[in-house]
Formats: structure tokens, sequence, C-alpha cells
């Protein structure tokens, strides 16, 4: 999560009767720690799950459980709450408090809240399987999406009841990258962006091989920012351990043969191509079958390399190629090397890493290379630089229109 990206966004978190309810400390807590401010309203069934104290302590306010509550001055808490809220969010949202909501029910603080509200209202489902499937709850559901209301989720898998299918609530870290896309602006929108990130593995034999220090986090952020951004987002990873950004389609590929086989298989749906994987520029020529053995007196293993095909250029020779932009990690003269790698690569964007290499490192500092010159972005974390990354590949992508 990048540093405050909620700051200054105002949230009511409405808490209905479920299970699920464990999931929203969770939530509070990233919320809160993304700079959000949480005012927490509880329904009476909500208390029986989890306490308004647990909720207060996590959200630093106080937890606001009944329409008649006299703490509002003008005793208006169900207009007051949600005044200055850029959205009300529902976690869990129950089954009987979907069903009130779309048919306008307001018979406690939550629901006249929502009534009431003039900002966005986001429900996050959580029940039984046979509840969400229940057509009365599909049919309100229906009718809430008609009325603009947004619906995350539900997950599928194992429940509470012991059953396993559709109408689990979105884990915490899920709901928590939904309502930040939520925010997000949708520059990207209707755009599709294919990305390459991480290492590549090249083997030796089937136990070893060579690889790099690329962490992936860099090109993860990015396909983050663009999902948020409201691209459709592909993402070719190599072998990296890191958790798929919500919502973006990832596919793993371990060589740099491979990441090119599945980078040329979709580049013609591509908008944006983004190749910030380091790749290997070799690999071994006929890598061995068995495990290589270490033999005492017999000669050391030597190895035949030949090249890699160069992803990139291969992308940006296309004859429409995507919007391609490359990345450069150089050790040295950053400056010098920038431009003529971009020109080499016959690429519009190169985006060149200040500084020392800054593989896994959660800072970076980068340059812009383009034909009309360079330009520097200010130091900050990957994710907050891959959403200033994006917002400078959105604004000089050609129109729409004009597009493939
Ligand atoms: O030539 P160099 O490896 O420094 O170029 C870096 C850029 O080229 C990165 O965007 C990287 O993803 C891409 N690249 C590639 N295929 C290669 C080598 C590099 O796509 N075989």
């Amino acid at each position: 999560m990048a540093t405050a990206e909620l700051a200054g966004k105002h949230l009511v978190l409405g808490m209905t009767g479920g299970i699920a309810c464990y999931k929203i400390a969770e939530l509070t807590r990233l919320l809160t720690k993304a700079g959000a401010t949480v005012q927490v309203v509880m329904t009476e069934a909500a208390t029986q799950f989890i306490t308004p104290v647990t909720m207060q302590a996590l959200s630093g306010r106080p937890v606001y459980t009944s329409q008649w509550d006299a703490r509002m001055p003008n005793n208006m808490a169900h207009i007051d709450l949600s005044r200055e809220a850029d959205a009300i969010v529902i976690a869990p949202a129950s089954t009987d408090f979907l069903a009130k909501l779309a048919h306008g029910m307001a018979d406690d603080l939550l629901s006249t809240l929502c009534i009431a509200r003039d900002c966005p209202l986001l429900v996050v489902p959580a029940m039984n399987r046979q509840m969400w499937q229940n057509p009365a709850t599909q049919r309100n559901v229906a009718q809430l999406r008609a009325d603009g209301v947004d619906v995350l989720g539900p997950d599928s898998g194992p429940q509470a009841c012991g059953e396993i299918g559709d109408g689990r609530m979105l884990e915490a870290a899920a709901t928590y990258e939904a309502i930040a896309s939520f925010f997000s602006s949708k520059i990207l929108s209707g755009r599709r962006v294919l990305l390459t990130a991480g290492p590549t593995f090249e083997p030796l034999d089937p136990v070893r091989g060579i690889t790099n220090r690329s962490s992936g986090k860099m090109g993860f952020a990015l396909a983050r920012a663009a999902q948020q951004a409201g691209a459709d987002v592909h993402l070719v990873a190599g072998p990296v351990a890191l958790e798929t950004p919500w919502g973006v389609f990832r596919e793993d590929v371990q060589t740099a043969q491979q990441m090119h086989d599945a980078v040329m298989r979709s580049v013609a749906d591509a908008d944006i191509f983004i190749g910030v994987a380091a790749v290997a520029d070799w690999r071994v020529d006929h890598a061995s079958e068995h495990k290589i053995k270490k033999t005492a007196g017999r000669a050391l293993p030597s190895f035949t390399f030949v090249e890699n095909p160069d992803i990139l250029a291969s992308v940006a020779n296309l004859p429409h190629p995507p919007f391609a932009v490359g990345f450069a990690a150089e050790s040295d003269n950053l400056e010098l090397h920038g431009e003529e790698k971009r020109v080499r690569k016959n690429v519009p964007l190169l985006i060149g890493n200040l500084g020392p290499l800054t593989f896994g490192l959660d800072d970076n500092e980068v340059i812009l290379f383009e034909a009309g010159g360079a330009t520097r972005l200010p130091r900050a974390d990957k994710l907050t630089l891959a959403r200033a990354l994006i917002a400078e590949i959105a604004k000089r992508l050609p129109d729409t229109s004009l597009i493939r």
C-alpha cells in the first residue's frame, strides 16, 4: 500500500450482522494506515459479532450504533455522520441489509444514513452461498447495481457454515484494494495494459540456473496502479514472491523465451506495453537435462551462451506497436545511456532508475527519456512512483480514436 494513498478521504464504515465482522478490524487498520478517517457505524446485529470498543480503538473514533444516540447536538446522527463522507462502505453487508437498501427502508441508524446520503455507496456482501444465490438476494443486488451502488465481491470459497461456494466476504486486503481503486481517477479507462515484471530464470540444469536480483516490486506496483486507473491489466511475471495485485490477470513464466512468447501471444490486444522485467540477455545453449555432477578430477563445467530475444524491441518493432515503455537499470552514467538506449530500443518512452541499482528497495528515483528531452521525477516509494508513472504514460498516449 502506498503511503497515505487515502489521505484526506473520510469514510463511513457501516457494519451489519455477520461473522465476517472480524475482517473489518483488519480493514479498518488498513484504511487508517492509508490515511483515511474512518467513522464506524454498527447495526445492533453487528455488535453481537465484534464489540464497538474494538472498532473504536482501531478507528480512533467513537462508534455509533443507535439512531437515538444523544451525542450529536442536533440529534441528527443519520444526517451528520455522512455529511463529510467521501463514501459509505457497508462491510460486511448482510442479506437483510442488502434487502433493506434495495427497498429504501430506514428503520435503524445505518439504513437511515444510507438513504439520507449525498455520497457514493459501496457494499461488500457476506453470506452463506444459499443466501447469496437466493433469487430475492440476486434481485436486490441487481437493483442496487441499477441504483448506482458499487458491489464489491463476494468471494468464493470455504464459508463459516462449513459449505463452499459464492458469498464469502472479500478478504480485508482485497476490500481495501477495491476501495482504493474506487477512489483512483480512471485515466486509463478502456485501455489494455500488458506488462512484464521480475527477473527471468535461465536453467543450467534441472536444479540450477541464472537469474538476477529484480524483486518485481516496481512492475507489480505499476500493474496495480494501471488497474486502479481503470485499465484491463495483463501481467507476465518472472519468478517472484509477490501477491497478484487485485483485479490483475497474471501469467507466470520462468525463462526469457517463455516471457517473450507470452508477450507475443497477447500484444496484439494491448494499447500499452511496459517492459519492467529484468530479462536475462543470455541463456545457456542446451541446458543439461540431468543434474550436472561434481566429480573429483573431472574438468569444471563450461557453458556456451546464446542471446535471448529482446522482448521490448520485438514489441516496439511490430508493424502496429502498442505505446511501448522500457525501463533501464544502469549502474553508471544513466543520463548518457538512457536516451541512447531509448533510441536503440525504438520506444517513445524509457524510464531510467537514477542512482545505484534499486533492486528490492521500496524507494526509487527515475528519469523519463523521450524524444523531447529528459524529465526527472522526485524520489518516492515504488507505489507512489508507479501512480506518477501511470499518469505520465496516460498523458503521452495517442488519442483513443487513433489507437489500433
Ligand atoms: O537492454 P536493457 O536490458 O538494459 O534494457 C532494459 C529494457 O529492455 C527493460 O524495459 C527490459 O524489460 C527490456 N528487455 C527486454 N528483453 C530483453 C532485455 C531487456 O524486454 N531481452
